[in-house]
């Protein structure tokens, strides 16, 4: 399926669309940075281990905008479609989830539009993630576009488990068979187990070496 804008008008619309969403994810990623960097140097610690951004693709926001009943227009996408510019950020422990997850919320110029914590309470996939809509202001020549983007944040662990189950239920073309749900499901809960116990250890660790009056 391709995407055929169907003036010359909306041509330029579209490609003014891409524009404005690349930059909001240029503007997220250089935050993330930043916020990265300042971790490290007050706590000589980096809570990101890497961030993934991309942009939909215009087949892909079309076939959702058709899902939920909508026509393909460029003002629907806009207005629908919430994951066209997609952050996704990688850390080490679910600690550093909430850590980067408040101190995005906390940044004045951006707006958390919603939040879905599928930690506290895993998708019935066994899916784990911490979802957040926010709009950041794209500085144009002439006006100020408040642009949204979803940030998923989540652990090495649970990026693994997201981007295996990703794979599969493709495999099957989303009839994937029950038993393979449920060795998913019970993965997704050794995740949990395994990403609880790292960070009991990095804890230990920390604890460890501050008695010895060491930096971690
Ligand atoms: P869409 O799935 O994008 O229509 O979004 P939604 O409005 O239902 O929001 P939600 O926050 O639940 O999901 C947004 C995104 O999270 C998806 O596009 C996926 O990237 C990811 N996601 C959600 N559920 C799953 C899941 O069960 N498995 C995997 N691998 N990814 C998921
Ligand atoms: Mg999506």
């Amino acid at each position: 399926m391709t995407f055929t804008p169907s003036a010359n008008s909306e041509v330029d619309s579209w490609k003014e669309v891409q524009l404005i969403y690349n930059s909001a994810l240029k503007e997220i990623g250089t935050k993330l940075e930043i916020l990265n960097d300042e971790f490290q140097h007050v706590h000589q610690y980096n809570p990101i281990e890497h961030i993934k951004s991309r942009l939909k693709t215009p087949e892909s926001i079309v076939k959702k905008l058709r899902k939920n009943g909508h026509e393909s227009t460029i003002e629907n996408m806009v207005k629908f479609v919430n994951d066209i510019a997609g952050v996704r950020v990688i850390c080490s422990f679910t600690s550093d989830i909430y850590r980067i997850a408040e101190m995005i919320a906390n940044q004045n110029d951006l707006k958390v539009l919603s939040v879905k914590d599928y930690i506290k309470k895993a998708k019935s996939s066994g899916y784990r993630s911490y979802h957040m809509i926010v709009t950041v202001p794209v500085f144009l020549s002439d006006r100020i576009a408040e642009t949204k983007v979803e940030i998923q944040i989540r652990t090495v662990a649970m990026d693994f488990w997201a981007s295996l189950e990703h794979k599969i239920n493709y495999k099957f073309e989303g009839n994937t068979p029950d038993f393979i749900k449920h060795e998913l499901v019970k993965c997704s809960e050794m995740i949990t187990e395994l990403d609880n116990q790292m960070l009991s250890l990095n804890e230990q660790v920390i604890r460890y070496n501050s008695r010895l009056g060491k930096e971690v």
